[in-house]
């Protein structure tokens, strides 16, 4: 006969080892990425990817899987940290659970992968390729954002803002709207306050392997002058400002490199300038909230200056994201000032909250 406290353990050991049974016996665990998201994924973000399921227990509709333009723009790292540690971690609902207790990081990243082969046209870069916005240096990804970009000069409060607004077109395009105010300098003979020079862009991705380790992009701007010449504001001619743009991916560090000409289509006498951005970067966590620390070097034909700057994402999605930065002249700087400058973005297809 057993006493209480020993069948208690008995009774208890039994059901551990016919609950273990049928499991060992007649359950086979996934291994393969397809099989492990057909079992834990696809209850939620169906079969296909398409989070269309007949039996829905989410209120929240997870994003389609097989719409490139929704996907191929987030990072690997973003994924990473959401699928370990649930949806709240990037700003997102906490019906997404998190899985880090689970799932090894290999098993992460294989799932990814199957996730990634829902988006079926190579054509769009991936958003490993997506790296922090740089002050200065124009990004090579393309992007659907609005840019606020103030700067002021340390010496005599000139305030300069640019409004920029960018959108993606197709796979690998974007065109752009530029444009920029300039407010009033008191101990100037010229300057004054107002419109500047308006300008118009495209930009295309030329290149942007699938290691995602470095993306090529070419780009052109017409400048228009729209400013008035006489107060100041703007340079009295139209100007063609073609650019090459690269990224490069180097293990925790990022590096962008912009190659840009200022060509006066007319008016005689004007020079074309040549104008050469250099970003080097590391943000701190995958997360599109992180902070992000990175130098830059700015060249316009012989002058040089140094911009140190700091970035952050300003809410848990990413969609807001906020830079300062001070850039130091270094070569030829009787001819340069130091100015204040940063920016403040809105990814405007990111929601800003995340759904309950
Ligand atoms: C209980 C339902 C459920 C399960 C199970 C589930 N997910 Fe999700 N998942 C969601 C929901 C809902 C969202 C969208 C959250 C939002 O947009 O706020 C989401 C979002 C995601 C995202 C982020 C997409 C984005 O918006 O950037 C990834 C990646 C993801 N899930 C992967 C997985 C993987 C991999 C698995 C299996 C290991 C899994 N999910 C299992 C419900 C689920």
């Amino acid at each position: 006969m057993l006493d209480g406290g020993r069948r208690a353990v008995f009774v208890r050991v039994a059901s551990f080892v016919t609950l273990l049974v049928p499991i060992s016996v007649t359950a086979q665990v996934p291994s393969t990425p397809r099989e492990m998201y057909t079992a834990w994924c696809a209850g939620c973000h169906a079969e296909d990817g398409t989070g269309q399921v007949a039996v829905r227990t989410v209120t929240v509709e997870p994003m389609d899987f097989t719409d490139c333009s929704v996907t191929t723009p987030e990072p690997d790292a973003d994924w990473e940290i959401v699928i370990a540690q649930g949806g709240p971690v990037a700003g997102l609902s906490s019906q997404m659970p998190g899985y880090g207790d689970a799932l090894g990081q290999d098993q992460i990243h294989a799932l990814i992968g199957y996730i990634r082969t829902f988006c079926s046209e190579p054509s769009w870069p991936l958003g490993n390729l997506n790296f922090s916005v740089p002050i200065f240096t124009e990004k090579a990804f393309p992007e659907n954002e609005v840019k606020i970009r103030p700067s002021v000069s340390h010496n005599d409060d000139d305030l300069k803002i640019k409004a920029v607004y960018e959108r993606r077109v197709g796979a690998r395009g974007q065109v752009e709207v530029s444009v920029p105010w300039q407010m009033n300098v008191p101990d100037s003979v010229t300057a004054s306050t107002g419109l500047g020079d308006v300008s118009l862009g495209a930009k295309y991705v030329l290149h942007a392997d699938r290691a995602s380790t470095r993306i090529f992009s070419g780009a052109v701007e017409v400048k228009m002058p729209s400013g008035s010449e006489s107060r100041g504001l703007g340079g009295g001619t139209t100007v063609l400002e073609p650019s090459l743009l690269a990224g490069f991916a180097l293990r925790h560090f990022t590096l962008q490199t912009q190659l840009k000409l200022e060509v006066p289509i007319k008016g005689a006498g004007e020079a074309t300038e040549l104008i050469y951005n250099i970003h080097a970067g590391r943000d701190f966590s995958g997360l599109p909230s992180a902070w992000s620390l990175g130098v830059e070097l700015n060249g316009v034909d012989d002058r040089l200056a140094l911009t140190p700057q700091l970035r952050k994402g300003l809410t848990k999605t990413g969609a807001l994201a906020a830079a300062w930065g001070v850039r130091i002249p270094v070569v030829n700087r009787q001819h340069q000032q130091m100015q204040w400058v940063g920016y403040l973005l809105w990814e405007y297809r990111d929601p800003v909250r995340a759904a309950p």
